[in-house]
C-alpha cells in the first residue's frame, strides 16, 4: 500500500491529527490553506480551492485559497466543476462524483475530458444552518479515482473544517474588537483627559512624562479626590506597557488575609475557602502596572511581604513553596501622611523609602486657581452631553462662587457638583444655587463677615425651599418685601 492509502486506511488518526493541526491555526488564510492541503493529500486529489462567503451578503461566495488552479479562473471555470460546487452548496451536503463523465446529477462537458477529470468532490462547509463556503477538489488521470471509503471521511471531515474557520472567524473579530477597545482604553486615558494649566498640576505631568519609560516606582500623595488614580493610569497609558494589563487594587478596606490572597495569589486547599489554585494580582499585571490604592492603611505584614517583592522582584503564593519571577511596575498612592505614619511607627520606613523613589505631589483643588473653570467647564461639557442637555457656560456669578470655594473633596467634588447642577439648572448659563456650593463652613479658617454669614444663611434656606420665597421668609420670620429686597441686592436668582 502507498502511503497515501495507509493514511486512509485508518481515518481516525487521519482525523484526530487533522483536529490537532487546524485547532491550533488561528490565522484564517493560513487555515484555509492548511484545511485544503490535507483534504488533498488524504484522499489523494491533486486540485482544488475554498470557497467563502462575503460578510455582508453569505450567498457571495468567492475563493480565498486554491491549489493547482489559477483561482482567476475559478469563476469562470468548466461547467462541471461549477455544478458540483452548486449542487452540493444547495443541498448542504458533501457530494462525491466518483464517475465524473457518466454522472447524470452534474452538468457535464468537454471539459471534463479537456482537463482528464476522473473524480471530484464539494464539501459544503457549515454549522448548524449557516452555510458560508465550500472546500472543492478533484483528481485527473495521474492520481487515479477516488475509492468510496472516502466519503464517511470527507463528511467529518468538512465538519471538523467548519468548526475551525468559525473558530478563527470568531478569533479574528474578537482581536479586531480588542485592539479597538484597547485603543479606546488607552486614549481615555492619555494626557489630554487630565485637565489644568496651572503650574502645580503642569509640574506633576511633567513629572509623570519624565518617569514613563522606566521602571521606577511612584508614590501618588495627595488629599482625597485630586486625581491620583488619573494619574496613576495616565502613568500606565501613556507608557510602553499600555498593551499589558494595568491593575488597581483598593487595598484601603479589605482585611489583611484576603488583600494577601488577592496581592499573591494561593494553593489550593491553603486555607479554608481556597476551593482553587489563584492567581495573584502581581501575576495578573505581569509585564504591566500594578496600582496600589491607599497603601497608607496596609497592615504591617503585608508591609513587609511587600517589600519582599519590591526587594527579590518575585513572588510566592499562599501555601506553594514554588517562587515566580514578577516584571511589574508598582505604582501607589495614599492621601495620608506617610512620613507622618513612619515617625509614628505605622509604616515601616525601609518600604517606604522603596515605595518612594518618585513621589508625585497632587495639589489640592483649591490651590490651582483658575484651573477649578477649566475643570468646571470639561465637567459640564460632559454632562451636559450625557444629559442631553445644552447650556450656553456659567454665570459670572456662579464663576466667582466656584473660584471661592475651597474644594475639600476637590475635584471629585467638583464633579460631583456639576453633573447635580445640570440635573437642577433650568437657565442657559449655570447659576450659583445650581451649584449649592456651601460657603458657610470654610475651611480656611477665614472668619465671614456678618452679612456674608447672613447672605449664605438666606441663600442656604432658601435652596431647602427650592427657591419659594414665600416659605423661605416664613422660615425666616421676615417678611416677603425685606427677603425680596436683600435677594436683589445680593443679585441672587429666584
Ligand atoms: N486634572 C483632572 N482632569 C480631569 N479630571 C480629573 C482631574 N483630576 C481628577 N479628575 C477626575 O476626578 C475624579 C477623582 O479623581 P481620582 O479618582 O483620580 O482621585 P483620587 O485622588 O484617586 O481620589 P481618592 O483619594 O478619593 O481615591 C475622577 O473622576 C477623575 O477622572
Ligand atoms: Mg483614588
Amino acid at each position: 500500500m502507498s502511503e497515501e492509502l495507509n493514511e486512509i486506511a485508518d481515518p481516525l488518526y487521519a482525523l484526530s491529527s487533522i483536529s490537532e493541526t487546524i485547532n491550533t491555526l488561528y490565522e484564517i488564510d493560513e487555515l484555509l490553506a492548511r484545511i485544503l492541503a490535507i483534504a488533498l493529500k488524504t484522499v489523494n486529489a491533486e486540485r482544488g480551492f475554498i470557497l467563502m462567503s462575503s460578510e455582508d451578503d453569505p450567498s457571495q461566495l468567492s475563493v480565498r485559497v486554491a491549489h493547482n488552479i489559477d483561482s482567476k479562473a475559478i469563476p469562470a471555470m468548466a461547467t462541471f466543476s461549477r455544478s458540483v460546487v452548486d449542487a452540493a452548496i444547495a443541498a448542504g451536503e458533501t457530494l462525491i462524483s466518483y464517475n465524473p463523465i457518466d454522472d447524470s446529477r452534474f452538468q457535464t462537458s468537454m471539459s471534463i475530458v479537456d482537463q482528464k477529470i476522473v473524480a471530484a468532490a464539494c464539501l459544503p462547509l457549515r454549522i448548524k444552518t449557516r452555510r458560508f463556503g465550500a472546500i472543492y477538489i478533484d483528481s485527473t488521470e495521474t492520481r487515479g479515482k477516488f475509492r468510496p471509503e472516502i466519503e464517511p471521511f470527507l463528511n467529518a471531515f468538512a465538519h471538523q473544517a467548519a468548526i475551525a474557520i468559525e473558530n478563527a472567524q470568531m478569533y479574528d473579530r474578537l482581536r479586531v474588537e480588542n485592539r479597538r477597545l484597547r485603543k479606546a482604553v488607552a486614549d481615555a486615558n492619555d494626557f489630554s483627559g487630565i485637565i489644568g494649566k496651572s503650574k502645580a498640576l503642569r509640574q506633576v505631568q511633567e513629572t509623570v512624562r519624565s518617569v514613563l519609560d522606566t521602571d521606577a516606582t511612584v508614590l501618588i500623595l495627595g488629599e482625597s479626590g485630586t486625581g491620583k488614580e488619573l494619574i496613576a493610569r495616565a502613568l500606565h497609558y501613556n507608557s510602553q506597557k499600555a498593551e499589558k494589563p494595568f491593575i488597581a487594587l483598593f487595598c484601603g478596606s479589605l482585611p489583611e488575609s484576603l488583600l494577601e490572597s488577592e496581592l499573591f495569589g494561593h494553593k489550593q486547599g491553603a486555607f479554608t475557602g481556597a476551593l482553587h489554585d489563584k492567581k495573584g494580582l502581581f501575576e495578573e499585571a505581569q509585564g504591566g502596572t500594578i496600582f496600589l490604592d491607599e497603601i497608607g492603611d496596609i497592615s504591617p505584614k503585608i508591609q513587609a511581604l511587600l517589600l519582599r517583592v519590591l526587594q527579590e522582584r518575585e513572588i510566592r503564593r499562599i501555601g506553594e513553596s514554588q517562587i515566580r519571577k514578577i516584571d511589574v511596575r508598582v505604582v501607589t498612592a495614599t492621601n495620608k501622611d506617610l512620613q507622618e505614619e513612619v515617625k509614628a511607627g505605622r509604616f515601616r520606613e525601609d518600604l517606604y523609602y522603596r515605595l518612594n523613589v518618585i513621589s508625585i505631589h497632587m495639589p489640592p483643588l483649591r490651590e490651582r486657581g483658575h484651573d477649578v473653570i477649566l475643570l468646571a467647564q470639561h465637567f459640564l461639557d460632559r454632562f451636559a452631553q450625557k444629559a442631553n442637555r445644552q447650556f450656553l457656560g456659567f454665570s459670572q456669578e456662579a464663576l466667582d462662587s466656584m473660584l471661592a470655594y475651597d474644594w475639600p473633596g476637590n475635584v471629585r467634588e467638583l464633579e460631583n457638583t456639576i453633573e447635580r447642577a445640570v440635573l437642577l439648572a433650568k437657565r442657559d448659563y449655570l447659576q450659583p444655587d445650581d451649584l449649592r456650593l456651601d460657603h458657610v463652613d470654610r475651611a480656611n479658617g477665614t472668619p465671614m463677615t456678618l452679612r456674608d454669614f447672613e447672605r449664605h444663611f438666606v441663600e442656604k434656606i432658601l435652596h431647602q425651599n427650592d427657591g419659594n420665597v414665600t416659605e423661605t421668609a416664613k422660615v425666616l420670620d421676615v417678611s416677603r418685601r425685606w427677603l425680596h429686597y436683600r435677594l436683589k441686592e445680593w443679585q441672587i436668582e429666584f
